[in-house]
């Protein structure tokens, strides 16, 4: 009796055991890079929204308003040069319906690094 309840006991502390690691180790696997952050932030219509604009390789029903946004490390070779003009598209033109992502605080800081990175990657 006293054995069947020790080896219940045991059992159930390696069933737990093994409950934890399954559970914890595909959420360490699943931590998305800052490239898919970056593709999610910018296609996150209540983020970023580019693509009601521009077209974006592997975004839906892109708008034409803007440019597509291809082969962007030719066009911005510098990439502090992409940073500014998503930031604040009025600096290179005062007309610009593009939203200053930065100056307008629509994207922290942090958000705004991780479009960038996505955006010079196209
Ligand atoms: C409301 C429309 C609109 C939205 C939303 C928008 N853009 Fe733009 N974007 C434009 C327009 C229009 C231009 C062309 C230059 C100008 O008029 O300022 C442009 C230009 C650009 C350029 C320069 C392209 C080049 O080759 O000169 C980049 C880079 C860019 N946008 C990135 C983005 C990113 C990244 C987002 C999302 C975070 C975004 N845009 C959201 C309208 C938009």
């Amino acid at each position: 009796m006293r054995n069947t309840a020790q080896l219940i006991t045991a059992a159930s502390a390696v069933a737990t055991l093994l409950g934890a690691l399954s559970v914890s180790l595909p959420v360490a696997a699943a931590e998305p890079s800052v490239l898919e952050q970056g593709k999610a932030i910018s296609f996150d219509n209540r983020k970023g929204n580019c693509l009601a604009c521009h077209q974006i390789e592997g975004g839906d029903l892109p708008g034409n308003i803007g440019p597509p946004l291809v082969v962007m490390k030719a066009r911005f070779p510098d990439k502090a040069k992409l940073r500014a003009q998503i930031f604040d598209s009025t600096q290179a033109n005062p007309n610009s319906i593009m939203p200053p992502f930065g100056r307008h605080q629509i994207l922290t800081s942090d958000e705004l690094d991780k479009v960038v990175e996505f955006i010079y990657s196209l």
